[in-house]
């Protein structure tokens, strides 16, 4: 990695900006006045606890959730309010929460659907040989349905089919919930070298270690409001801080 990488050489705009936002699921009101950076090129760390909205600004900034208040840009564009096909089409890619995957079709043809869209026919075979070189279980069950893959290994391949076709953004909620240390090693190597390659990444999780080391910035949310933003090695102080001050207070 370069001496400048995580931060936005010359004057390129950051890969995202989440400027005053506010969200609502109805009348739950879910974040309030958010505001952070992932810079162009760089790595930023989502973290917070169960609840604390992670995953909502995960959805709000891929145009799967409306805003109440503020806006997204991504590389400067303005791209609040677009629907989510079109932030794809701009370079975004989520990998939900869960599973975003087609449960009816098989491992293979979930990931020849996405190589064909975002690679072209041609490279279809050579990128499902290097997935499956980087993740031999998903090659023991190309021919399984998606639905009846482990959770796991549902999460790799919803993943699987990102990574050959390196986004400009990419936002990972909780990659590595229910993979084997192994294979977690396999998923946080692919996100380096994409990043390598150029995408801005933003990582959701609760694996703070992990997402702290491939990180160099972190934003720590607390029942939808930013507690802590600032560089990735004074987050777990600022995280224990955080703790500790709500085991002070009020039980929750
Ligand atoms: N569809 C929904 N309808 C109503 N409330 C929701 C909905 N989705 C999430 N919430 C609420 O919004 C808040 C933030 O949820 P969110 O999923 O963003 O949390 P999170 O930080 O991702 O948590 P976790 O670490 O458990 O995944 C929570 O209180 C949750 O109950
Ligand atoms: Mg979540």
């Amino acid at each position: 990695m370069s001496p400048t990488a995580g931060s936005a050489p010359g004057d390129l705009p950051p890969a995202l900006e989440v400027d005053h936002v506010s969200a609502a699921y109805g009348p739950y009101r879910a974040l309030f006045d958010v505001s952070f950076t992932v810079p162009a090129g760089g790595v930023t760390a989502l973290l917070g606890s169960n609840g604390a909205g992670k995953s909502t600004v995960a959805r709000v900034v891929s145009g799967l959730m409306g805003t109440t208040r503020g806006s997204v840009r991504m590389s400067g564009t303005e791209v609040t309010g677009m629907p989510a096909y079109k932030i794809a089409r701009a370079g975004m890619a989520h990998v939900p929460e869960g599973r975003g995957i087609f449960a009816n079709l098989s491992v293979e043809e979930n990931l020849v659907l996405a190589f064909r869209q975002r690679l072209g026919r041609r490279r279809v075979s050579e990128a499902l040989a290097r997935t499956y070189d980087t993740f031999p279980i998903l090659g023991e069950r190309r021919r399984q349905r998606g639905g009846t893959l482990s959770g796991g290994q549902q999460r790799l391949l919803s993943l699987a089919k990102v990574l050959q076709a390196p986004p400009g953004v990419l936002v990972a909620d909780e990659l590595s919930l229910g993979l084997a240390p192994v294979v977690i090693e396999a998923v946080y190597d692919g996100l380096r070298s994409i990043n390598r390659a150029g995408t801005a990444l933003l990582i959701v999780e609760q694996q703070v270690d992990r997402a702290l080391g491939l990180a160099s910035s972190a934003i720590i949310l607390e029942h939808g409001t930013v507690a802590f933003s600032g560089p990735s090695d004074t987050a777990l102080a600022a995280m224990e801080r955080i703790l500790a001050s709500r085991t002070a207070g009020s039980v929750r």
